[in-house]
């Protein structure tokens, strides 16, 4: 017999119950046969957060947070962000190997060719205040553009599940860069297809009254390496979000715009813009020591640091804090920087942090990066989003074609009142 099996021995009965084991995990249904009355539902495990439960097989993204571990398909994050374009990425993370360069093309035909949005979109962008938050919006029109795209519900048709993720990747970043537009009271910018996906982000963005905008070339980098860090991570908050409300059929723009909005969460997409409070809140490197001894008091937190994942160096804040310098060579130095390098000198030097295994995670840097670009503080999630779209909808393709996925429903542990009888409210 396989020692490939978990025994285990119900203590209210005397009995034992042995589980199979598959890929260090035992079925949460194979414990339902363990209870005390034939009527009783059996045992399930409790489980707030899923801290401890997986809910698919992936093939996607491989973390080792232990080891600072981050692959896609395999490949280490590290020679992705050192070679590869954005679109190469998503290419990779969609289709599970890296194009050939007929394919790559390809791809980035049918993504350069999607990027316009239907006219219609433009005025709904425009019914916002003009204050409304960047993120509010862009899960709105997302949102939207399922009525504009009505045949996406067919989601068991793989051709026009395809053509779907076309065009929300190409989409996304006009939706960005329009609601950043209409924040600013600028005309909206359209898609110049010569250039880039992230050369383009940044004439949508940036593009004033010359004819043909010109990216800068090491802005235009920085932002594909960014964009490649942010592509994917697994089974995190809006993953689950775009896979549960997928998990129901529900259309890709629907099931993306839910994606959107758990990511708006602070605990989420919005810890970036934490950190750059912060750091402006401490205001000078002799301030530092205060507040890292605020932090050890538990006053307040070291935003940025720490991971649920990740006990060691988060791989994607390296490569951030290396783009960081390149950008500055363009764009000035951004003083927060040096508040940033030196706060993290002294943390990672200090037993609170070093005991607790804490240490700079991928928003420890990316904020200081996006405002030395000049992108406002309410920007920052939308730019998680964009990227993010190519993973959300990996995932969401994954979760369609495997035949074990069926509509998420939790189960929950009843703990209210018992059964009683109704009481008529003149004599409650
Ligand atoms: N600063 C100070 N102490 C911290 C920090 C921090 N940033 N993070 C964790 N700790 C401490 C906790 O106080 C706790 O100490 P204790 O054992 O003495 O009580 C210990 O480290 C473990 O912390 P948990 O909260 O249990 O860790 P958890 O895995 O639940 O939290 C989280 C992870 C939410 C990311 C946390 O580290 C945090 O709040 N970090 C700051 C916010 C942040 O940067 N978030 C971005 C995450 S990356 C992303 O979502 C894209």
């Amino acid at each position: 017999m396989s020692n490939q099996t978990l025994t285990i021995t119900d203590n209210r009965t005397g009995k034992a119950y042995t589980l199979p084991i598959e890929h260090d995990s035992i079925r949460a249904t194979d414990l339902r046969q363990i209870k005390v009355a034939d009527d009783d539902p059996g045992l399930c495990t409790y489980d707030p957060g899923f801290v401890n439960t997986a809910a698919c097989k992936s093939s996607i993204t491989y973390i080792d947070g232990d080891k600072g571990i981050l692959e896609y398909r395999g490949y280490p994050i590290e020679q992705l962000a050192e070679t590869c374009t954005f679109l190469e990425v998503a290419y990779l993370l969609h289709n599970g190997e890296l194009p050939a360069r007929q394919q790559l093309d390809d791809f980035v035909h049918q993504v350069t060719h999607h990027t316009i949005l239907h006219e219609n979109v433009k005025q709904f962008i425009a019914g916002f205040r003009y204050d409304a938050h960047p993120m509010g919006m862009f899960v709105s029109t997302v949102a939207a553009l399922s009525t504009f795209y009505p045949e996406a519900k067919n989601i068991h048709d793989a051709a026009i599940r395809r053509k779907q993720f076309f065009r929300l990747v190409a989409k996304v970043p006009t939706i960005g860069a329009f609601t950043y537009r209409h924040n600013i009271g600028m005309p909206y910018a359209y898609p110049d297809n010569d250039l880039s996906y992230t050369g383009n982000f940044l004439n949508m963005m940036f593009r004033k009254t010359e004819g043909k905008y010109k990216p800068n070339p090491v802005m235009e980098r920085a932002l594909d390496i960014l964009f490649i860090l942010h592509a994917d991570h697994e089974q995190n908050c809006s993953t689950t979000a775009m896979r549960s409300v997928g998990s129901a059929n529900t259309d890709p723009y629907s099931s993306l715009a839910a994606a959107a909005a758990a990511l708006y969460g602070p605990l989420h997409g919005g810890a970036n813009e934490a950190v750059l409070k912060m750091l402006r809140s401490i205001g000078s490197k002799d301030r530092i020591p205060e507040y890292v001894q605020r932090v050890k008091a538990g006053d307040v937190r070291l935003m940025g640091f720490g991971h649920r994942v990740y006990k060691n160096y988060d791989p994607r804040a390296r490569i951030i804090k290396r783009t960081a310098d390149q950008v500055f060579e363009v764009t000035g130095r951004n003083p927060l920087i040096d508040i940033a390098v030196e706060l993290e000198r002294i943390a990672l030097e200090d037993d609170y942090f070093i005991k607790r295994k804490l240490y700079p995670n991928v928003d420890f840097y990316s904020g200081i990066i996006y405002e030395a670009m000049g992108l406002p503080m309410d920007m920052f999630t939308v730019m998680f989003a964009i990227p993010r779209t190519a993973g959300w909808l990996t995932h969401y393709e994954e979760m369609l074609v495997d035949a074990d996925q069926k509509i998420a429903r939790p189960k929950q542990l009843y703990l209210g009142a018992a059964r009683r009888n109704f009481v008529p409210m003149d004599r409650r």
